[in-house]
C-alpha cells in the first residue's frame, strides 16, 4: 500500500512538472500553418506576418511567432508595440524584398516600433535585395534615391535582443537603432558589396545601453557608426571589412544634438577598409561633446586610414573648413592598435582649435605603413596626448605645420 501511494505520488509530480513545464514553454504561432503564409518568392509575407504578429502582442501570455524555412517576399511591415508580454520572433526563412527602389515610398522596409521585450533569433536572413539599387540608375529622374529602405530599423524599443539573424544587400543602411533602451546584437551578421553605397553596418542614435557582440559585417559604408545621443555602449568582438570601420560621429552637424558618452570597443579585427577607428566631426559646426571613448584591442589589417580623430570631417565640401569645430572632445582613449596601413597618413588626431581635445590617451600604437609614397605619418594637432608603450610610427613625430596630402575627396 505504502508502495503504490509512493508511485501514485511520483507519477502526479512528473505529470505536475511536465505540465508546468509545457506552460513555462512560448505558444508558437506558424505563419505557414496558421496565417497562410507561403514561401514561393511571390505571395506576400506582410498580411500574414503582421496578422500573426497582432495575435501575438495581444496575447498576455509569451508567444512566439515562426517564420519557417524558405523564401518568402515581403513588400514591407511596421511592426508596433507596445504588446502584453513578452514576444518572440524566430526567423528561419530568407525573407526578400522587392528588389525595385521604387517599389518604396519610405526609407523603411522592415520596422519594429515602440516595443518592450523582444527577442529576434534564427538562422534566417532579411535580404535587401540592393543589387538595382546600387546602380542608382534612374535615381534623379524618378527620385527614389532620398528614399531608399533601410532593411531593419529598431525604432523606440527596451529590452531588445537580436540574435543569429542575418542582413544582407540593404538598399541603404543595414540597420538604424534611434531612441532604442538596452538592446543587444549577438552573432549577427551584415553582408553587403564593397561597392555598395550607403550601406552602413549598424548605425546607432539617440540610443542609452547597446551591445554589439561576435558580430560580422561585410559592407560598403562604415561596418558601424554612432550618431549622436548615443550613451553607454559596448561593441566587441567584431570582424569588419570590406567597409568603412567603426566611427563616431559625424557630429556638429545639426543644431540640438546631443551629447555622446561612454563608449567601449574592444578586441576588434578591421580587414581592408578605408577607415578604421575613427572619431569625425564637422568644422563650422553646433556646439555638441563627446566623452569617454575607448577603443582597446583593435587589428587593422591592410586599412587606408587606421586611426583617425577628425575635426575637420568636411566631405563634399559641405562646409568652411577655415571655422574650427564647436564639438569638445574629452577622456578618448586608444591602446594596442595595430596592424597595416596602406597609405602613409596612419594616425591622425586633428582636433579643433577652438575645443582642443582633453585627455587623450595613446597607448601601445603599432601600424606599420606597408606602401612606398613617402614616410609614415603620425600627427596630433591641437591636443596633448598621453603617449605610452610602443609607438609605431614615433608618436606625433608630423609636425603641425605640415599639411599631408589627405585625399579627403576620398573619404566621405
Ligand atoms: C536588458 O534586456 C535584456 C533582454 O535582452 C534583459 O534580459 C535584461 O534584463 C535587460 N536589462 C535591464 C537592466 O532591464
Ligand atoms: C558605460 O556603459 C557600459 C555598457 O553599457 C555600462 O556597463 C557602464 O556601467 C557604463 N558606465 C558608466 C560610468 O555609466
Ligand atoms: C584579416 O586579414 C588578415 C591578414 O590579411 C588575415 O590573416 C585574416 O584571416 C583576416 N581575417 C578575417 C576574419 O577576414
Ligand atoms: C586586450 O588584450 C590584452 C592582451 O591580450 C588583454 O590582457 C586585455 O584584457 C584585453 N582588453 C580587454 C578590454 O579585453
Ligand atoms: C573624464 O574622466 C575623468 C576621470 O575618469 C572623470 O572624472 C570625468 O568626469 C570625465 N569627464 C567627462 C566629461 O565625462
Amino acid at each position: 500500500m505504502e508502495i503504490k501511494l509512493n508511485v501514485v505520488l511520483c507519477m502526479s509530480i512528473t505529470l505536475l512538472l511536465f505540465i508546468l513545464d509545457v506552460e513555462a514553454e512560448n505558444k508558437v504561432i506558424d505563419v505557414v500553418e496558421k496565417f497562410g503564409a507561403k514561401a514561393d518568392e511571390v505571395t506576400d509575407l506582410s498580411k500574414p506576418f503582421l496578422d500573426a504578429w497582432k495575435e501575438a502582442c495581444g496575447s498576455k501570455t509569451p508567444t512566439t511567432i515562426l517564420i519557417p524555412k524558405g523564401k518568402y517576399l515581403l513588400s514591407r511591415a511596421n511592426v508596433q508595440g507596445p504588446c502584453n508580454a513578452p514576444v518572440e520572433l524566430q526567423v528561419e526563412g530568407t525573407i526578400k524584398a522587392p528588389p525595385q527602389p521604387k517599389a518604396f515610398k519610405e526609407p523603411t522596409w522592415v520596422t519594429f516600433f515602440r516595443i518592450q521585450n523582444l527577442r529576434i533569433f534564427g538562422r534566417g536572413v532579411f535580404d535587401g535585395q540592393g543589387k538595382v539599387a546600387y546602380a542608382r540608375e534612374g535615381c534623379v529622374k524618378n527620385d527614389f534615391c532620398s528614399h531608399l529602405p533601410v532593411n531593419i530599423r529598431f525604432d523606440y524599443l527596451t529590452n531588445i535582443m537580436v540574435e543569429d539573424i542575418a542582413s544582407k544587400d540593404s538598399k541603404q543602411f543595414h540597420v538604424n537603432v534611434l531612441g532604442c533602451k538596452n538592446i543587444t546584437f549577438k552573432h549577427f551578421t551584415v553582408a553587403a558589396p564593397k561597392d555598395s553605397p550607403n550601406t552602413d553596418g549598424i548605425h546607432i542614435g539617440r540610443s542609452d545601453g547597446v551591445n554589439i557582440l561576435n558580430t560580422r559585417i561585410k559592407t560598403g559604408d562604415d561596418c558601424i557608426s554612432i550618431g549622436h545621443g548615443t550613451k553607454n555602449v559596448y561593441i566587441r568582438d567584431i570582424v569588419c571589412g570590406p567597409g568603412h570601420g567603426i566611427s563616431i560621429g559625424s557630429l556638429g552637424l545639426y543644431k540640438d544634438e546631443e551629447p555622446v558618452d561612454n563608449i567601449t570597443i574592444v578586441n576588434c579585427i578591421i580587414n581592408e577598409t578605408m577607415t578604421g577607428v575613427r572619431i569625425k566631426t564637422w568644422p563650422n559646426s553646433y556646439p555638441n561633446s563627446a566623452s569617454n571613448i575607448h577603443f582597446e584591442n583593435v587589428t587593422v589589417n591592410n586599412v587606408v586610414w587606421p586611426l583617425m580623430i577628425d575635426q575637420k570631417y568636411c566631405p563634399w565640401n559641405r562646409c568652411n573648413l577655415k571655422e574650427e569645430s564647436k564639438v569638445q572632445l574629452k577622456n578618448i582613449s586608444f591602446k594596442n592598435i595595430h596592424g597595416t596601413a596602406t597609405f602613409p597618413e596612419v594616425v591622425k588626431v586633428i582636433c579643433s582649435a577652438g575645443k582642443p581635445c582633453e585627455n587623450v590617451e595613446l597607448e601601445d600604437i603599432d601600424i606599420k605603413y606597408i606602401g612606398d609614397k613617402g614616410p609614415p605619418i603620425y600627427q596630433c594637432i591641437n591636443v596633448k596626448p598621453k603617449i605610452s608603450g610602443k609607438q609605431n610610427p614615433p608618436a606625433c613625430s608630423t609636425p603641425a605645420t605640415e599639411t599631408p596630402s589627405i585625399s579627403r575627396k576620398l573619404m566621405q
